[in-house]
């Protein structure tokens, strides 16, 4: 099994789509292990966007990422996650994203589209280690709690 990282944007959660995309990962049956909301340093957002240093929309999309509105982090698990995470998404412009995608359904813009997604196993892995400190990273099994304690006296 494998996880990928997965952040709502700050145009998903003020646009409160918070819960709809949280239950597109959980309903095809993925496990969170990992959440939490943040405004992330400016240092982080160039770090995890690194790979498109280069482009020309780098400092804007650094920008939107910090701009104050947090972010939703979290990591998914599950059989194959970061492909079907990526389909879940959808293409990165929602011009090209399918419409029972994520971005396919709520967004209209490549600049404003809700979501990220790791893309391979390489960028999961840095981002999961970027984003969160290994205790931050539950293990548990679905569909149970755990046993009530039982009291001894
Ligand atoms: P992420 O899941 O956010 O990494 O998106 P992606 O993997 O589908 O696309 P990519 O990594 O290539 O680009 C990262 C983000 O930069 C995109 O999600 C967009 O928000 C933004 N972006 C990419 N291409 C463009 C572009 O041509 N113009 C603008 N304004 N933003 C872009
Ligand atoms: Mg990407």
């Amino acid at each position: 099994t494998e996880r990928s990282f997965v952040m709502i944007k700050p145009d998903g959660v003020s646009r409160q789509l918070v819960g709809k995309i949280i239950s597109r990962f959980e309903e095809r049956g993925y496990k969170l292990v990992a959440i939490k909301s943040l405004t992330p340093s400016p240092a982080l957002a160039k770090e995890h966007y690194s790979d498109l240093s280069a482009r020309p929309f780098y400092g804007g999309l650094v920008k939107y990422i910090t701009s104050g509105t947090p972010v939703v982090a979290m990591v998914w698990e599950g059989k194959d996650v970061i492909k079907q995470g990526r389909r879940i998404v959808g293409a990165t412009n929602p011009l090209d994203a399918h419409p029972g995608s994520i971005r396919g359904q709520y967004s209209v813009s490549v600049g404003r589209n809700l979501i990220h997604a790791s893309d391979a196993f390489d960028s999961a892995t840095k981002e999961i280690g970027l984003w969160f400190a290994p205790e931050e990273l539950s293990e548990y099994e679905v569909g149970q709690i755990s046993k009530p304690v039982m009291r001894t006296e």
